[in-house]
């Protein structure tokens, strides 16, 4: 069941669960059956995903939740998570066969390094490491991306194995020294930064965004955004982010990757 939307380029699909990995402090990975958006995906989209239980023919929970993309490969798209609440916990909760609406691809993603002479250094938190995978797979020539990723201790820090099998750099730290340098991965972004050409792309909760972006103001800094979104299509309003210049930006149309300067100056 699959109806295509030619004006907007998203699909509404029916998501089928292939398979399910259990990781380490309530993170996990599904891999769904998605031809139509896979083949649309680009890095840091996102799916809005109805996560009912498939046998529930209710409502509850009412609003889709966005997830973006880890791995890409037609017609799967595999998502990165963390369990937080009902919706994250009833998909983590899924079985091969399990069926569930998506609406996908959404708003804009992050685009291959501007300047091919300059170091790509990514910078991630926790499950804000998913779009770096699929980022990495799609980059060709220039130079090997580095990538900065940051949780709170060892069990929060998955899939290295995959990451560097992305030909990246991965380097590693931990706000309790469990894993990696010990502190938060600004800790980390400080020695790239004295480099003179790097371009910054980060992907995190909002105080590591922000952190980011100050410390790479004059550099260019692309940050992906995150926010509640109650519908994915610019309608709610739900998602809104305040701008550096004034006014707003609903960053499910308009985002989630913005530049770092146009949030926070
Ligand atoms: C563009 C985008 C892409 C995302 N991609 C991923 C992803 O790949 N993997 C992943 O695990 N999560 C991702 N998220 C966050 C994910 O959508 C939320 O964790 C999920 O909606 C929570 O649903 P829930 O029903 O489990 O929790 P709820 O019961 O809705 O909320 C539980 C708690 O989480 C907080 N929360 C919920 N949603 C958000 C949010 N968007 N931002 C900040 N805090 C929130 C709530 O304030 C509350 O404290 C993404 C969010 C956005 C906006
Ligand atoms: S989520 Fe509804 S306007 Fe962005």
């Amino acid at each position: 069941v699959s109806e295509a939307s030619r004006e907007t380029g998203r699909f509404r699909e029916v998501a089928r669960v292939v398979s399910l990995r259990e990781l380490p402090n309530r993170y996990f990975t599904v891999t769904f059956s998605l031809p139509r958006i896979a083949a649309a995906a680009t890095p840091s989209q996102f799916i809005m995903l109805s996560v009912r239980a498939p046998s529930d023919p209710g409502w509850d929970p009412l609003l889709p939740r966005p997830f973006t993309f880890l791995r890409v490969r037609p017609p799967h798209i595999e998502v990165y998570a963390r369990v937080v609440g009902r919706g994250t916990a009833l998909l983590r909760a899924s079985r091969a066969g399990d069926e569930y609406l998506a609406l996908g691809p959404l708003g804009w993603g992050f685009e291959p390094p501007r300047d091919r002479d300059a170091q790509p250094v990514f910078v991630a938190g926790g499950v804000g490491v998913a779009p770096f995978l699929h980022l990495a797979e799609t980059l060709s020539g220039g130079r090997r991306p580095v990538l900065l990723y940051g949780g709170r201790r060892r069990a929060d820090i998955h899939l290295v194995d995959e990451l560097e099998a992305a030909n990246m750099s991965v380097e590693v730290a931990t706000e309790d020294g469990s894993l990696g340098t010990h502190g938060r991965v600004t800790v980390l972004l400080e020695k790239w930064l004295k480099r003179p050409a790097v371009e910054v792309f980060a992907c995190g909760p909002e105080p590591m965004l922000e952190a980011v972006a100050r410390m790479s103001r004059g550099r260019p800094c692309h940050v992906s955004l995150e926010a509640r979104m109650g519908c994915g299509i610019g309608v709610c309003r739900g998602c809104a982010v305040p701008l550096a210049t004034g006014g707003f930006a609903e960053i499910c149309v308009a985002g989630p990757v913005r530049e770092a300067s146009e949030i926070w100056g």
